[in-house]
């Protein structure tokens, strides 16, 4: 019986747990300052969601989706979500929220699955935290998604990033930009990979973000989609350049960014990370106008972003340390355990972070852990204090010791007195 995890997967153990913590935080306070609200679909959809809306012709869609089906339902088939946008976008289409208002801004954070092959950076279970900014094709929205996670890398400490931006046109101009390129890939389709081969027909942009050696020497000499957009999409990238210049992010325009999803329209667009070795992706999105409409909503615009947890993290590094309790308590003898439990939960009720020793251990052993847990201080109650109605507080730092009332000890805790 293999009792490991399954491959893929990962656990996080309560010291990483910190680190995912604050990360967690810091996307809840940078999302909702921008006036995005929770939302929370579910973990798997019907699979079909996925066909229609991320595309029959992405790799995440065709290879990547851990499907099943219900014995008591013929016919059915779900999909554990490979992404997220698609179920926020059907759970506003199913809950009528457009009646209510025509421009929601959503964020979400939680698991997808996709049945990659593992490695360094590329999980089968992973996290995205992301936000759709559905129902409005002001580009000013697709930059506000942008400097929003160039700020959440700011805030949790990730100083080297790059952003790269790309224009994958419109309704209207797409099919022309398909065509150019198409026409220059086919008098060399022989020498591109069997995969480039298959993406020819299926959806050719795709050629463009090829990571084969061979294939990025040719896709540099082909036309630049971004070059050959009409006038209203040029107008679009350019709004979305200025209001990044003017907030200082930095970014550069890459006609190789297409993504792999097959919903994209106008702004496209990557961070990735130098720390990050060959899955470098921190964070994909882009503006996606006809997904709305095409799901049975609204023919709204819309533009949105998800950001890989698991690498964030690997890019913050591991210099996150967990915050340190404020005390430990230690019995003196085995009969002051109870008393020292009361102290524990009044403090605790108090709002100070602490424990006590669960295992009957001796005196020194008590302090030992008292060392270890970090606590600034450590609390004894024995005989002398405990008939006085007093507890003993010794500072860890600098090893003084004096007798408190539980109140005194309180404002000691709270750094109130000295
Ligand atoms: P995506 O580029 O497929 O876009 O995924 C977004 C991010 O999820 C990636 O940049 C990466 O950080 C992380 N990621 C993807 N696959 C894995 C994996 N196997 N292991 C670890 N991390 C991974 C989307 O999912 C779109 N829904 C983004 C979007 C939202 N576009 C518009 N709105």
């Amino acid at each position: 019986m293999n009792l490991q995890a399954p491959r893929g997967t990962h656990d996080v153990l309560p010291e990483e747990a910190v680190r995912w913590r604050r990360l967690e935080e810091a996307a809840r306070a940078c999302f909702e300052r921008c006036g995005y609200e929770e939302i929370r679909p579910p973990l798997f959809e019907h699979a079909a969601l996925y066909f229609k809306s991320s595309g029959e012709t992405s790799d995440i869609v065709r290879k990547e989706m851990f499907t099943f089906g219900d014995p008591n339902e013929e016919g059915a088939s779900f999909a554990l979500r490979p992404e997220l946008t698609p179920g926020v976008i059907r759970a506003l289409v199913e809950a009528d929220l457009f009646k209510k208002r025509g421009f929601w801004k959503l964020w979400y954070l939680g698991p997808a699955f996709r049945r990659e092959r593992p490695q360094k950076g590329r999980f089968r279970q992973f996290t995205q935290l992301g936000v759709e900014a559905v129902g409005s094709a002001d580009p000013l929205v697709d930059a506000e998604t942008m400097i929003l996670f160039a700020d959440l890398l700011g805030m949790v400490g990730v100083r080297s990033w790059e952003l790269r931006i790309n224009s994958m046109g419109c309704g209207g101009c797409r099919g022309a930009c398909r065509e150019a390129l198409r026409r220059a890939v086919e008098p060399d389709l022989g020498r591109f990979c069997q995969d480039c081969r298959s993406r020819f027909s299926r959806n050719v942009f795709r050629v463009l973000d090829c990571k084969n050696q061979a294939c990025v020497e040719m896709a540099a000499r082909l036309p630049a989609t971004a070059e050959r957009v009409c006038a209203h999409c040029r107008a679009h990238m350019e709004s979305v350049e200025n209001a990044l210049r003017r907030a200082d992010v930095p970014y550069r325009v890459d006609p190789r960014i297409v993504r792999g999803l097959d919903y994209y329209t106008r702004t496209v667009y990557e961070f990735s990370s130098p720390a990050l070795g060959s899955q470098d992706a921190l964070c994909g999105g882009g503006r996606y106008d006809t997904l709305v409409g095409d799901m049975g909503g609204p023919c709204v615009g819309s533009v949105g972003f998800a950001a890989g947890a698991e690498r964030i993290l690997m890019a913050m590094g591991e210099g996150t340390a967990p915050r340190a309790p404020d005390f430990f308590a230690v019995a003196v003898a085995e009969e002051f355990r109870a008393d020292v439990f009361r102290l524990v939960t009044d403090l605790r009720r108090a709002g100070f972070s602490g424990d006590m020793d669960f295992e009957g251990r001796s005196i020194k052993a008590q302090m030992r852990s008292a060392n270890r847990s970090g606590a600034r201080y450590a609390l004894l109650l024995g005989p002398q204090e405990s008939a006085r109605g007093m507890v003993r507080v010794k500072d860890m730092k600098d090893g003084t010791e004096r007798d408190a009332t539980p109140e005194e000890a309180k404002a000691i805790l709270s750094g109130r007195r000295p």
